[in-house]
């Protein structure tokens, strides 16, 4: 089984949404399971619509208590915790959503430092930042492409852009279900990207 935990500890990136959507476009070609890590429980809320895939409680993740899966979607809370590092060393992949913004690049820091230590221990453990929320037809500056080229971490080439059907897609069964092609593409690039490395 591969681990695949979406992280930043910054709320409202797309965490939830990424681990979501990257769920609903694999459970079609392997077992997924999803487990939600933050105590406001966004996935949890969303049960009933996680057809086909399995929905895992923090604390069966913790004692090996879930059926055989081939794929684990991990999604952690917007603040940093303990946990984190926990969670990193049992990962495969660590995905860390951001926006395209100063702000929002400098805010990783915290995150990569975690993850350049835990790939101390664990040197098999890979790392991509995505960029989320993109503006269509904008290019991204030089001051943000300079602090994100900085990271230990490498920046996915998949973008995903700021899209209506994301918004709904997390009550749809995932992007896959609605019909926006350009956002189907950029989904399965992501994901591809990603099992690439694992
Ligand atoms: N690519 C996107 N395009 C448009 N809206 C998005 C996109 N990704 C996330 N959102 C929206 O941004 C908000 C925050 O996303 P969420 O997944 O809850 O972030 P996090 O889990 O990091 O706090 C939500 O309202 C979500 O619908
Ligand atoms: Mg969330």
């Amino acid at each position: 089984m591969k681990i695949i935990t979406v992280a930043h500890q910054k709320g409202g990136v797309g965490k939830t949404t990424l681990a979501l959507n990257l769920a609903f476009y694999l459970k079609d070609i392997k077992r997924v399971g999803i487990v939600d890590t933050d105590l406001q429980g966004s996935v949890q809320g969303l049960d009933t619509l996680l057809d086909g895939i399995t929905l895992i409680s923090y604390e069966a993740l913790q004692e090996g208590n879930y059926p055989e899966l081939d794929v684990l979607l991990i999604d952690t809370p917007p603040y940093l915790t303990s946990k984190l590092s926990e969670l990193f060393s049992v990962s495969d992949f660590v995905l860390v959503p951001t926006k395209v913004s100063y702000l929002d690049a400098m805010a990783l820091k915290a995150t990569m430092a975690l993850l350049q230590e835990t790939q101390q221990a664990y040197p098999n453990l890979r790392a991509g930042i995505v960029l989320n929320m993109v503006k269509p037809r904008t290019s991204m500056n030089r001051e943000i492409k300079d602090i994100l080229d900085a990271y230990p971490i490498p920046t996915l080439k998949t973008r995903i852009h700021e899209r209506v059907s994301y918004i709904r897609s997390v009550i749809a069964g995932g992007i896959v279900q609605l019909e926006d092609s350009k956002a189907h593409e950029e989904m399965a690039d992501l994901a591809d990207e990603i099992i690439e490395q694992l």
